[in-house]
């Protein structure tokens, strides 16, 4: 079992990755939490396949899990799912000490999270995340969310988990488009971070996304110490941590353009990969060469490096208008090389559509 430690002072946890041995996570979940009292909170689907599994291992291990299944889906992600979690508790006496489990991807972890964070002010929370991306990425650094109709994540808070349990296992049943979308995060962190991390997936991209035991166990642990190295120095995005939005100003535009319809986050965050290296690449701050390596794993990975459905204008008009909402000034993560990144404020709108028509099929 790999563990990785975020030091963040009173809220500091553990990230443990195995490959299967979920019957672990009892006796890891003593160091930090006495009290008995669990709810489980998962979907349909995920509950179908490991709920049962969870709860076996949490009564065996002493603790008193109950369980709450959500409907699955991004457009559950939202106020009425989380009026269930807190009825649920309410209604069978949760005290202040309990515990929530999300067992499931980012869109459970995220809502199961925010419940944590606000049921009496704050309880217990420990992901178990199955999906790939929350995995490498929605488990670790403490950002919990739901959506609002008029925008993604717009409802949420910084809460830490008390532990992740990541097990490798669960990966097997996930679908293999949503496999690839994780993967997606993970070459973000090769480019922002880790050249010779980049280096080993363009030589293991099929391994992992085969599932091969050490490479996928390479691969997560890799990334979540590149995540978790950056939440250290900054929890709540004052500055550093806006390097893990590389590929997200323009995929985040072009996924709400499409109405969530047309692109699963990681391949609109794919896009949005080559869009900033190309973007990069014309202010004359990476090389082409490089930019050629970044289109070519995420091509690899059998992700899309060119859109369609959607206008390069109404793109950039998408960005600052989101941003303008949020109060923030448009920003572009954008590559040195393999492995540095930079914040840059200033990009010309003009030249950021030339680059999307140039992506455009
Ligand atoms: N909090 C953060 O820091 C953070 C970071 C990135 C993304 N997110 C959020 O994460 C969400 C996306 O997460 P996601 O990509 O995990 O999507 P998801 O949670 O919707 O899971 C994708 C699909 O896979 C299914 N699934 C999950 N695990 C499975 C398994 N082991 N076997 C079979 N099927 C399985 C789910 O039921 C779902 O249908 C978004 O809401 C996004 O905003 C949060």
């Amino acid at each position: 079992m790999e563990e990785i430690t975020l030091k963040l002072g009173e809220r500091s946890y553990t990230v443990y990755i195995d490959y299967s041995h979920l019957e672990r996570l009892p006796e890891l979940m003593r160091n930090v939490i006495s009290f008995e009292r669990v709810l489980v909170v998962t979907n349909t689907t995920v509950g179908e396949l490991y709920a049962e599994q969870l709860l076996d291992v949490l009564n065996t291990g002493g603790y008193t899990p109950e369980l709450l299944i959500l409907p699955d889906g991004e457009r559950y992600k939202d106020i009425t799912s989380l009026r269930k979690i807190y009825d649920f508790l309410i209604e069978n006496n949760f005290p202040r000490q309990s515990t929530i489990i999300a067992l499931g991807g980012g869109v459970i972890g995220d809502i199961a999270g925010f419940a944590a964070a606000t049921y009496m002010r704050g309880i217990n929370f420990i992901q178990v995340p199955t999906t790939l991306l929350a995995m490498v990425d929605a488990s670790v650094g403490g950002k919990v969310a739901i959506n609002h109709p008029l925008g993604k994540n717009l409802i949420g808070a910084f809460y830490q988990p008390r532990l992740v349990f990541i097990n490798l296992e669960f990966l097997k049943t996930l679908p293999e488009e949503e496999l690839r979308c994780g993967y997606a995060e993970v070459i973000k962190y090769g480019i922002i971070r880790d050249a010779d991390f980049f280096e080993y997936l363009e030589d293991r991209t099929h391994d992992v996304l085969a599932l091969d035991k050490k490479a996928l166990q390479k691969v997560v642990a890799t990334s979540c110490r590149i995540k978790a190295d950056i939440v250290q120095q900054d929890e709540r995005e004052a500055d550093i941590r806006a390097i893990l939005n590389y590929g997200h100003t323009v995929g985040h535009a072009i996924e709400s353009l499409t109405r969530y319809c047309v692109y699963k986050h990681g391949e609109a965050v794919a896009i949005g990969m080559v869009a900033a290296a190309r973007i990069g690449a014309r202010l004359e701050m990476i090389d082409n060469a490089e930019v050629e390596r970044i289109w070519q794993i995420i091509r690899m990975a059998g992700l899309p490096y060119r859109f369609k459905h959607a206008e390069p204008e109404d793109i950039v008009e998408r960005i600052t208008k989101d941003k303008k909402v949020l109060g923030h000034k448009v920003r572009y993560v954008l590559p040195r090389r393999i492995g540095v990144v930079e914040i840059v404020s200033d990009v010309s709108p003009a030249l950021v559509i030339e680059v999307l028509k140039e992506m455009k099929e």
